[in-house]
């Protein structure tokens, strides 16, 4: 099936925008647009310095055998028409996968410069144990989980183990796809240091994480960038931590 471009124009011109405005982290994957998201952010990023950028990509967890990960990131790495990812992801965990051999081969990786880092997303801390168990060279850089101040239940159990083990946290979904902005507690919060909702949700995650949040809209980058740069004081982070 050929992909829905429709939105192409659209989405080059928002990454762009957010690069030039200051946000220089992209997250992308195999999976999205089944390859075309790639295809899509090479675009986007041509004539930009490749080291003032930080890409991440993600193999699907089918293709976690040795030949299935060099197949797949050699794939990424010409539609994003780059010779490196800064961050390479397991995309999701697989009961049935060698892990050994998959981490072994994202350690390969590294060795070959294909990619400076690797680690792991929508591992609960059954599969981060595996994980850490089979790195032999590297460390594991980061486990990128659905997290975001209206849904903290990785704050219980998985994110204090990343934290023991040294394993970042990138929230994905960080602004629970917009309703933040909706929520009566942080636009309470919001008020006293004259920021908007999403601005206080994406601070709130900064305290133990580095959030993703995904946005077409110019304005709305605008208002993401907003979120960096101030601090949340310790009431009011404790007093999201009830909501
Ligand atoms: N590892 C994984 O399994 C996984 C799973 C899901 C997502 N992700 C990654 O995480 C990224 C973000 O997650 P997500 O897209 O699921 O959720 P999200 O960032 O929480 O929400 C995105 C939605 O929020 C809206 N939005 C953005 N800024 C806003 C603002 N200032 N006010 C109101 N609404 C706003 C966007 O609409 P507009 O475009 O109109 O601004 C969009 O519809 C994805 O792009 C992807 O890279 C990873």
């Amino acid at each position: 099936m050929l992909p829905d471009t429709r939105e192409d124009k659209g989405q080059i011109e928002a990454i762009k925008f957010a690069l030039k405005s200051g946000i220089n982290a992209i997250d992308t994957a195999e999976l999205y647009g089944r390859g075309h998201a790639e295809d899509l952010v090479a675009q986007a990023i041509r004539g930009v310095d490749r080291e003032s950028i930080h890409i991440t990509s993600k193999v699907w967890p089918t293709h976690l055998s040795r030949s299935g990960i060099i197949n797949a990131v050699t794939k990424s790495l010409e539609r994003l028409q780059t010779k490196y990812l800064d961050l390479y992801l397991i995309h999701f965990p697989n009961p049935v996968a060698n892990m050994k051999e998959a981490i072994g081969t994202m350690e390969e990786l590294v060795d070959m410069g294909k990619i400076r880092s690797f680690g792991v997303s929508n591992f609960l801390v059954g599969d981060m144990k595996k994980a850490l168990e089979a790195t032999k060279k590297y460390d594991i850089e980061a486990n990128q989980i659905e997290y975001n101040v209206l849904d903290r239940d990785p704050e219980r159990e998985l994110i204090p183990f990343c934290e023991e083990n040294k394993v970042k946290i990138i929230a994905y979904t960080p602004l629970a796809k917009g309703s933040v902005a909706k929520s009566k507690e942080l636009i309470e919060v919001a008020k006293k240091y004259e920021k908007t909702p999403v601005q206080v949700a994406l601070n709130y995650l900064m305290k133990n994480s580095f959030p993703i949040p995904m946005s077409t809209d110019k304005g709305h980058i605008k208002e993401i960038i907003g979120s960096a740069g101030w601090k949340l004081k310790d009431a009011d982070y404790q007093f999201l931590r009830k909501i």
